[in-house]
């Protein structure tokens, strides 16, 4: 099995580069659908769910030329008159993501076939809120055989409440709701950046929409939109995970290609900890010298701290100076991270959605499994920080969302490299 082998013991010093958000381009390559031809994404990073995308797309009757430009990718999805339907279990089950085909399929087909979604093993995933919301816009939404199946007779537009700010929903309702007949309200939205990402990508193929970045969004369907070409907003996790990878190691990380206002409440936690953290032109920068402190992490939607970024964390308050209390308000499994960081000695007692983390001034090398992407690069965060070697397995979960990490990792001066383990047999 492939591994990373990461000795720990290095401070992580250097510059990384940040690309478009998976989180964001999964949607936008989905949003495609919504207008026949061509449309280019841009600032695409070169991980194992957007060829997961780009093959169900493809899969459904569209063209997909990617397009090399140094470590960044571009896209262009070419969509046909006439599209399948039918999202098949072979590919959806990879990805949460391509739930997001849904919205773009009922607008333009007027129906939909998409296999309930895999993704990462982070906790029970309903879709409650998604088939409420259409429902509201006259859609019959029923669960058959392990797939959604959807008909829109006349798809109007309809006021829509939202129990949680669900990014899925906002998006699978926000996607449909540009072709509807009439005015869709979306209250209680998810405001993520990649949701406002999306709403201009949609804007500039004609849609008409209000309250962008706001918990209101008003949504105005037309008749018909056209291609565009837009590039992806910059992976505010992956930047969060660097912030975090430079409070554990004591190091000095300038993130470049990121947006240090996406990630307002982790800076702030990242400099009481005694990081000093800078914001440039392009990016943003955070040093420290010495042991970082302890502080609180309670999950929330944006602009809380990302549940995306708590592993990270976790692995960085687990060599802190003091103790922190987590509170997981998203997904309860995330937790299982936990079991494997403690296993390198990591001081680290979960309760329900509470997790109390007590610092230690070193880990110790072990075997670990990932258990999703953010667990995986929580876990190699942990390694940096452990004395001896650890191997992380299924690495895989992390190739889903991170760039040339370990190379990256090494232009830091970490020791990472990927090779064949014997200890994770059987
Ligand atoms: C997206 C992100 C994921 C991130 C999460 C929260 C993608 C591909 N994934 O996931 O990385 O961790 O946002 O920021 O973009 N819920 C329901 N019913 C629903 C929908 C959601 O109960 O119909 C619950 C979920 O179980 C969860 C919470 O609402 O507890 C938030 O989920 P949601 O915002 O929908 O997350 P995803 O879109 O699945």
């Amino acid at each position: 099995m492939q591994v990373l082998r990461v000795t720990g013991g290095a401070r992580l010093a250097g510059a990384v580069d940040v690309v478009g958000a998976k989180n964001s381009v999964l949607k936008l390559m989905a949003a495609t659908l919504l207008a026949p031809g061509a449309t280019t994404i841009g600032n695409l990073p070169a991980i194992s769910d957007v060829t997961i995308m780009r093959q169900l797309l493809e899969g459904m009757g569209c063209g997909a030329v990617e397009i090399k430009d140094g470590p960044v990718d571009r896209v262009t999805i070419t969509v046909p008159d006439e599209l399948s339907p039918e999202a098949p279990y072979e590919f959806v089950r990879k990805i949460r993501g391509s739930i997001c085909v849904l919205g773009p399929l009922i607008a333009r087909t007027g129906a939909a076939k998409v296999a309930l979604p895999g993704g990462d093993a982070i906790g029970t995933r309903p879709l409650d809120m998604h088939f409420a919301g259409l429902e509201r816009m006259g859609v019959d939404i029923r669960v058959e055989h392990g797939y959604v199946v959807a008909e829109a007779g006349d798809l109007r537009g309809a006021p829509i409440w939202l129990d949680f700010p669900s990014v899925g929903a906002t998006e699978n309702i926000m996607t449909a709701a540009v072709l509807a007949k009439g005015t869709t309200v979306i209250d209680n939205a998810a405001r993520e950046p990649e949701i406002v990402d999306l709403c201009r990508m949609l804007v500039s193929m004609g849609a008409l929409i209000d309250g962008i970045g706001t918990s209101t969004l008003e949504i105005t369907g037309v008749e018909g939109l056209r291609p565009t070409s837009h590039d992806a907003v910059s992976d505010r996790i992956v930047a969060g995970t660097w912030a975090m990878a430079a409070l554990a190691t004591r190091g000095d990380i300038t993130v470049r290609g990121a947006d240090p206002a996406h990630l307002r409440i982790a800076l702030d936690k990242v400099a009481r900890a005694g990081g000093e953290v800078e914001a440039l032109a392009d990016g943003f920068r955070v040093a420290i010298d010495r042991r970082p402190k302890s502080f609180d992490v309670v999950t929330l939607p944006y602009p809380g701290l990302a549940t995306d970024l708590q592993p990270q964390a976790i692995a960085a308050l687990s060599v802190a100076d003091g103790t922190a209390m987590i509170t997981e308000n998203l997904f309860e499994a995330r937790f299982m991270f936990c079991d494997e960081i403690s296993r390198m000695g990591a001081d680290v007692r979960t309760d329900g959605h509470h997790a109390v983390v007590r610092g230690k001034e070193r880990l110790s090398g072990a075997p670990v499994r990932a258990t999703d992407i953010r667990a995986g690069v929580g876990l190699v965060i942990a390694g940096l920080v452990a004395e001896g070697v650890t191997e992380v397995a299924e690495i895989h979960h992390i190739d889903r969302g991170y760039v040339r990490f370990e190379e990256q990792l090494r232009g830091l001066g970490a020791e990472i490299e990927r090779v064949e383990s014997a200890s994770f047999g059987g």
